[in-house]
Order: C-alpha cells, then sequence, then structure tokens
C-alpha cells in the first residue's frame, strides 16, 4: 500500500496535519537527541522526513529503515539533495537486522500503528537501544473527548479519504488510515505497552488537540552485578 501511495505521500502528510507533522517530527526528534544520542534509528522512516530532521538537528549517524522500496526511494533522493548523514535500508521492523543495544535512540513517527503487534514492535525497538537510550513514538492518537471525537470522526473517516483519494489516486489506502487510528492503542495504553518492554521512565505528551502524541521511554541501566 504505501508504495503505491509515495508520489503523494509528502503532499498529503502536509494537507491533511495543515503543516503541523514538520513541527511534531521538530519535537520528537529534539526529545531523541535529548541526551546527547549520536547513533539514531528511525524506523519506519518512510520517505525520510524524521531521520533527515535527526539529521539537521546534529546526529552524526542515522539509519533509516523501511520495508517498502517505494518510500526509500523518494527517501533517498531527499537524502542526496541534502547531503545529510543518512544511511537506508529495507528492513522489517519486526525483526531488525541489528545486534542488541547498537543505537542510541529509536525513533518512529507514524509506524508503529501499521505494525502487525504493536507489543512485539515495541520490545524490538528497545532491543536495539543500549541501556540508557531512548525510544521515541510520535503517532496519532484514538480521541476520547466527546465533542471533539465527532468532529475529528468527519474529518478523518469522511473528509480525508476523499482528499487523500483524489490527490493519490488510491482511496483504499487512505480509507486504511482512520481505521489504523481507531485500533490504535490510547496514550496511557501505549505507555503500559513501553513499560511492559523493559522501558522506564515512560513519558507522553499530546498535541493537536489531542489527537498525537509523543512517547519517550528510557531503557534503564541494568543493576550493577
Ligand atoms: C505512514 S508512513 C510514516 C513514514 C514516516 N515515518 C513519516 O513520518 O512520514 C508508515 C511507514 O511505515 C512503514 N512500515 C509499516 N510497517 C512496517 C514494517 N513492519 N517494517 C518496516 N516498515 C514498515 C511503511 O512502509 C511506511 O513507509
Amino acid at each position: 500500500m504505501f508504495d503505491r501511495i509515495v508520489r503523494r505521500y509528502d503532499l498529503i502528510n502536509r494537507l491533511m496535519s495543515g503543516g503541523r507533522d514538520v513541527a511534531w517530527r521538530r519535537l520528537a526528534a529534539r526529545a531523541a537527541l535529548a541526551a546527547g544520542a549520536r547513533r539514531v534509528l528511525d524506523v519506519a522512516t518512510g520517505t525520510g522526513d524524521l531521520a533527515l530532521e535527526l539529521a539537521r538537528q546534529g546526529a552524526p549517524g542515522v539509519v533509516g529503515a523501511d520495508f517498502s522500496r517505494g518510500m526509500l526511494g523518494l527517501a533517498a533522493d531527499k537524502v542526496r539533495a541534502r547531503r545529510a548523514p543518512v544511511t537506508l535500508l529495507q528492513a522489517d521492523a519486526m525483526r531488525l537486522p541489528f545486534p542488541d543495544g547498537a543505537f542510541d535512540a529509536c525513533t518512529v513517527a507514524f509506524g508503529l500503528r501499521n505494525m502487525p503487534d504493536y507489543e512485539a514492535a515495541v520490545a524490538e525497538m528497545a532491543r536495539v537501544l543500549r541501556p540508557g537510550g531512548r525510544l521515541v513514538i510520535l503517532e496519532m492518537t484514538p480521541l476520547r473527548l466527546p465533542v471533539l471525537r465527532t468532529l475529528f470522526r468527519w474529518y478523518f473517516d469522511r473528509l480525508v479519504p476523499i482528499v487523500g483519494g483524489l490527490i493519490s489516486g488510491d482511496r483504499d489506502a487512505y480509507r486504511y488510515l482512520p481505521r489504523s487510528v481507531s485500533a490504535f492503542p490510547p496514550a496511557d495504553e501505549l505507555a503500559q505497552i513501553m513499560h511492559r518492554a523493559g522501558l522506564h521512565p515512560v513519558e507522553y505528551r499530546l498535541l493537536a488537540l489531542h489527537t498525537v502524541a509523543i512517547h519517550v521511554g528510557v531503557k534503564p541501566a541494568p543493576p550493577p552485578a
């Protein structure tokens, strides 16, 4: 599906979020780099926007991984154009081809929602973090506030599939989007999933009228022997 929508993917992101997705990735990158991370893995990197933002904020070694060749192709064009220190790699987030503890930080933006098993995906990202490393998850989050939820459902369930479908030529992909958000755990449940993956502390903030969340979890250092 992501291979099919790649051509207009960035444009539709900007339109759907009113341009705010750029600021959300900026915040996510800042959270990932807050403790001085140097080696950063951006999982489900797509067209590379978060990987590029991490590099722009000074990370000297960023790896962007995704399983869609089409998305990676566009990411590669952007990395080349900006001469950014970003290496791209085709990989499945459920089986990352890296040893335990390989990265100082790991990020995933609007990617976890698409994965077949959230618990296993979070555990796999936590695995590749070094002790003290941070996992940052930027994701849509199901709305709980009743009035806003009605408004948002109209926007997301009705308008987005029409506009996304017209611009991308793939209405099914933009029908999938609201379904994947409704099925995704609310922010406090995602924090619990991160806890169960061994991350502690886990904190999150809600953005954009509580429709988007940034979660940050730290992999604790093992107790001294
Ligand atoms: C909505 S896009 C997000 C792309 C990018 N992170 C961004 O912020 O725009 C979701 C991406 O997740 C990727 N993806 C979904 N499941 C994946 C998996 N199991 N392994 C690797 N990539 C995956 C898709 O190929 C797609 O590029």
